[in-house]
């Protein structure tokens, strides 16, 4: 289970015309996740989500502050599912599976197991434009959580998939959650998934401050049709709808 310590981080990036100002992705951010917890990060669009998350994974670098990633004292392990699956069309779903790891026989006990999990056992040998987005998405997500890392970093998975789909792998999501409770961070823009598959969720408003942090206490897995998850949906939406945005400032 990772630590992930994020200390007054704060980024802007350069004035995206001549005479522009310079954008404010981050404002002002200190939060602390540590455990086997699934935690949704949520906001409008443009207020920082993916900057905090290319942050963590140290693909870009703060303007100012700290982050840290661990695991038992040592860099923590580190898996990424994105809004598409990134399948190289070229390899099986398999040889898409094995891609990752270099554990041989190992490796393809642990990748077969993971493809089970989300319903995917007959694809081993099938090519990616052969699976439906949806099916794509289940292998990347499978793939993802096969790895084991300690810490797993999700960039608006299900954004690009039908609201039919989507729901069927939220369920996917939360059965390979629940089997394996590894530390998530979730980026969506969408309150009521959030509340669906979270501990805790981080409220992002524009100019990248945290407005809100929530904690959801209800049993995993939580069925999207439970009134009790419905009930907390509404209320949080409502609490959601008190966001006013903020003046950016560099
Ligand atoms: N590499 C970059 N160069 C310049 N500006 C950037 C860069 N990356 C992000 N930004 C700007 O930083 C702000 C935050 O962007 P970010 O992608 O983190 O938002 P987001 O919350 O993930 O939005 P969305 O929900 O639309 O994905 C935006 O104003 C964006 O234009
Ligand atoms: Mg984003």
């Amino acid at each position: 289970m990772a630590q992930v310590i994020i200390n007054r981080l704060k980024k802007t990036f350069p004035p995206p015309t001549k005479d522009g100002d310079p954008v404010v992705a981050i404002g002002d951010i200190s939060l602390e996740v540590e455990g086997n917890v699934f935690v949704s990060i949520v906001g409008p669009s443009g207020c920082g989500k993916s900057t905090l998350l290319n942050i963590l994974s140290g693909v870009e670098t703060p303007t100012s502050g700290t982050v840290s990633v661990t695991e038992g004292g040592r860099a923590a392990h580190l898996g990424y599912v994105f809004q598409d699956a990134r399948l190289l069309p070229w390899r099986t779903v398999m040889d898409n599976m094995l891609y990752v790891r270099d554990d041989g026989d190992a490796g393809e006990t642990k990748a077969t197991r993971y493809l089970d999990m989300v319903g995917l056992s007959h694809t081993h040998d099938m090519f990616p434009g052969q699976l439906s987005g949806g099916m794509q998405q289940r292998v990347g997500i499978a793939r993802a959580f096969s790895v084991e890392p300690d810490l797993l970093l999700m960039d608006e998975p299900f954004s690009h998939l039908d609201a039919i789909t989507a729901r069927s792998l939220r369920d996917h999501l939360q059965e390979l959650w629940s089997a394996t409770r590894k530390t998530v961070l979730f980026v969506t823009h969408d309150v009521v998934e959030a509340v669906q598959l979270s501990d805790r969720i981080i409220v992002l408003a524009p100019g990248g401050r945290i407005f809100d942090d929530i904690s959801i206490d209800l049993p995993h897995p939580r069925r999207a049709t439970d009134p009790k998850v419905a009930t907390l949906q509404a209320e949080i939406l409502g609490r959601f709808e008190e966001m006013h945005p903020a003046p950016a400032t560099a």
